[in-house]
């Protein structure tokens, strides 16, 4: 039998890091703990880079660094703050890293999620840049690359950085210890130099994302991005036969690996009885009758996901196409995200208003067209979410990769689902098979609708098949196998 792509991460990983210690570093834990009924549980964080990297680490080991925001984390850790994972089968070690309020304050919502954040998306919400955050972003940046060497000791060790909240910490690795293999994989898009200048701090993010031996973003389009941004704002050698840039007389190769999911993981679970039962249980919770069609919505609450557009081709498709009242229900699922942002407080407002307006104008006596539930979904009502979606809708304004569209292609073992995606999300350059769309073309958008909901069957499962033989051919273990092979090939130190 074939070696399949989770035995051939594990061969690479095994081969090509031979004597290395392996640390992934996160700002988000992969499982948060918190009190309920007075017990300590767990749930995984809405959101899917952590969801996707805990498989890796499952199939791997390793440690992972985080910052530990459940409320009930300090108790599940040992004295080093340590806990094992996942906690029903334990295969890895998480190192949880505390943070003050003021800390969190200044480094995650702040200078993270205020300023980095709406730079690299460009969906026109003005980036703060408070010196005080860019304070705490610096310290918090420390405090990990301080636990990380203190995981490490003096052994040899590769040290896997992921994301925007972490820009700096390959630059403080290295500061303390040269040889430390350092690769950082950036979750977000990066923008044109354009966008980017107007950062006051652009000079140290870039100088420390050059720290690393190698730098990955999902898009080539990215990584020009970013080569474009370094040749307009530091002194820099590019070499674009290598795709590298050399700083400070240190090398970073930069290249693209567009990250997925754990394909196999989600098209064997999403039969299962659990799943099915789960199913059901929504069936009955939103009185879905087999005739209606259910078109889904799942996304953090944020701005960049276009749910208020969404919201709107509805309320534009019903005034177009009236006849499709009482034919369909669209249900949006939404965790609440980031909620000491006024922008995240406002588009939750914003939203309330919108689908009380909407459902208002269309609802009929027995029918009303959305249904908006703010639930974070355990990873099996995720699945049995997808199950129930004819159409799922991702219609993000600007978005680095989307997860959520590949997991419901990979959900769809049965070809019956269609895929209605944003032009603006990575995702969109592998997926040429989904129904494209400009969230921002209301008009188009709602026309869009209309085609998928009158999509035959066999139109649908042409599209889908060819969907998921790209997943298939490309998932997260393909991704992580293609990062430490690119890795080990660029830099010497690793056979
Ligand atoms: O998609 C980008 C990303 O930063 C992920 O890495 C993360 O899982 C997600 O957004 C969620 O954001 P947060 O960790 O702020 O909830």
């Amino acid at each position: 039998m074939p070696a399949t792509s989770k035995q051939k991460l594990q061969k690479a990983i095994r081969e090509k890091l031979e004597g290395y210690r392996v640390v992934v570093a996160s700002n988000r834990e992969p499982y948060i703990h918190y009190l309920k009924e007075g017990k300590v549980a767990h749930l995984k964080p809405a959101g899917g880079a952590a969801h996707t990297l805990d498989s890796i680490l499952q199939a791997c080991g390793g440690t992972w660094v985080a910052y530990g925001s459940g409320s009930a984390d300090r108790r599940a850790v040992d004295a080093e703050g340590k806990v094992q994972l996942p906690p029903e089968k334990p295969k890895y070690t998480l190192k949880r890293i505390w943070l003050s309020k003021d800390e969190a304050d200044g480094y995650y919502y702040g200078f993270s999620n205020q300023a980095l954040w709406p730079l690299c998306h460009v969906v026109y919400t003005r980036p703060i840049f408070r010196q005080t955050d860019w304070e705490y972003y610096q310290k918090v940046n420390k405090m990990f690359a301080d636990a990380i060497l203190k995981e490490i000791g003096k052994e040899k060790a590769f040290v896997w950085i992921q994301d925007y909240h972490l820009a700096l910490v390959a630059k403080y690795i290295k500061e303390k210890r040269k040889d430390v293999i350092c690769a950082q994989f950036w979750h977000i898009p990066w923008p044109n130099p354009e966008a980017f200048r107007i950062c006051p701090m652009k000079k140290e993010i870039l100088e420390g994302l050059l720290a690393n031996d190698m730098l990955g973003f999902h898009l080539r389009y990215y990584d020009a991005n970013f080569i474009n941004t370094v040749e307009k704002e530091i002194e820099a050698r590019i070499d674009r036969e290598k795709t590298s840039i050399i700083c400070h007389g240190h090398e970073t190769v930069i290249r693209a690996f567009p990250i997925s999911v754990d394909f196999e993981e989600i098209s064997e679970n999403v039969g299962s009885q659990a799943v099915k039962a789960r199913a059901a249980h929504f069936r009955e919770e939103f009185s879905l009758s087999d005739e209606v069609k259910v078109i889904l919505g799942l996304d953090r609450i944020d701005y960049t996901k276009g749910i208020p557009e969404r919201l709107r081709a509805i309320d534009r498709f019903l005034e177009k196409y009236p006849e499709y009242k009482e034919r369909f229900v669209f249900i949006q699922m939404g965790a609440l995200s980031r909620v000491h942002i006024w922008q995240y407080k406002d588009l939750n407002d914003k939203i309330n208003e919108l689908v009380e307006k909407i459902n208002w104008r269309h609802s009929t006596e027995n029918w009303s067209p959305i249904i908006f539930t703010r639930r974070t979904l355990s990873h099996p009502e995720t699945l049995a979410f997808y199950r129930l979606g004819d159409v799922c809708i991702v219609s993000s304004l600007h978005d680095g990769m989307n997860i959520v569209a590949k997991e419901y292609i990979s959900a769809k073992n049965k070809l019956d689902g269609v895929l209605l995606l944003s032009r603006f999300t990575g995702a969109a350059r592998e997926l040429p098979e989904a129904v494209l769309v400009n969230p921002y073309d209301i008009e188009g958008f709602a026309d869009k609708l209309r085609e998928v909901l009158q999509m035959s069957q066999k139109e649908k499962a042409r599209r889908m098949k060819q969907l998921r033989e790209i997943i298939v051919r490309n998932d997260i273990y393909r991704w992580a196998n293609k990062f430490i092979n690119e890795l080990a090939k660029t830099v010497k130190i690793l056979r």
